[in-house]
């Protein structure tokens, strides 16, 4: 029982913290797209509010952060049926069955899935583009990216995970401007990824968070 719910509620925080962590570095490299997620986030009434949850560049933002750094780095399956092993998975059936390890930073980054797959451009899934429809977990017909893991042991806590990392992001973009706290290229945040039971920055992310007093809704032009 201690056990059931010591994961449950780490596997409930440090997921998101990881997926929050990611952004913010990403959202410091590029302000472009830091600024323009923030023109979208101050023309809610309140980052609470369910326009926010819904916004559409806000979750392209989250969604292109848990496709680069899904925060839990594999899922496994114990796979017995011979028809899935040879016909899927190209593997030959042997005893009671194959673990089967799903490298879920692999999928995201898949090259023939995605254009410039290291790259993080929120673009891609907004309307028009590359990834229009592609949501945190696949769909029956193709399997884009699975940061949640896929099937019937998806992850239970999806729309709280998403929930939360969302607001989280809009809070923090709303009420701070984020810039490296070190100078030159980069400001020093690195992207370099070490996976343990979540997927954490080599270097934890060191940043600039300056208060914003210019919460006026953008004109509208
Ligand atoms: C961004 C946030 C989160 C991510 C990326 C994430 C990801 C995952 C992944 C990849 C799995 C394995 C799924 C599979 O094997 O197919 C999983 C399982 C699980 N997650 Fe999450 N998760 C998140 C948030 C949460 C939250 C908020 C909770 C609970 C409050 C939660 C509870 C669980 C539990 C209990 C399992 C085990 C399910 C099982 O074994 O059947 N997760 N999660």
């Amino acid at each position: 029982m201690v056990s059931l719910v010591s994961e449950f509620l780490g596997g409930g925080t440090e997921s998101v913290v990881s997926c929050i962590e990611w952004t913010l570095a990403h959202l410091i490299i590029q302000p472009d797209i830091q600024h323009k997620l923030r023109r979208e986030i101050i023309s809610f009434s309140g980052v609470t509010s369910p326009a926010a949850a819904a916004a559409p560049y806000l979750r392209a933002v989250i969604l292109e952060s848990l496709r680069l750094h899904p925060p839990v780095p594999l899922t496994m399956r114990h796979v017995t049926s011979p028809r899935a092993l040879e016909d899927v998975l190209s593997l030959q059936p042997a005893g009671d069955g194959v673990r089967v390890h799903f490298i879920l930073g692999r999928i995201g980054r898949d090259g023939e899935e995605w254009r410039d797959p290291d790259e993080f451009r929120p673009e891609r899934f907004v309307a028009g583009g590359e990834a229009e429809g592609v949501g945190p977990l696949p769909g029956p017909k193709e399997v884009r990216m699975m940061p949640f893991g896929a099937g019937r042991r998806f992850c239970p806590g999806m729309g709280l995970g998403m929930t939360h990392a969302t607001l989280f992001v809009a809070a923090l973009v709303r009420g701070f401007e984020w810039s490296p706290a070190a100078a030159g290229e980069g400001g020093g945040v690195d992207l370099t990824e070490v996976d343990g039971f979540f997927k954490m920055m080599r270097t934890p992310l060191r940043a600039r968070a300056t208060p914003r007093h210019d919460d006026a809704r953008p004109r509208m032009t």
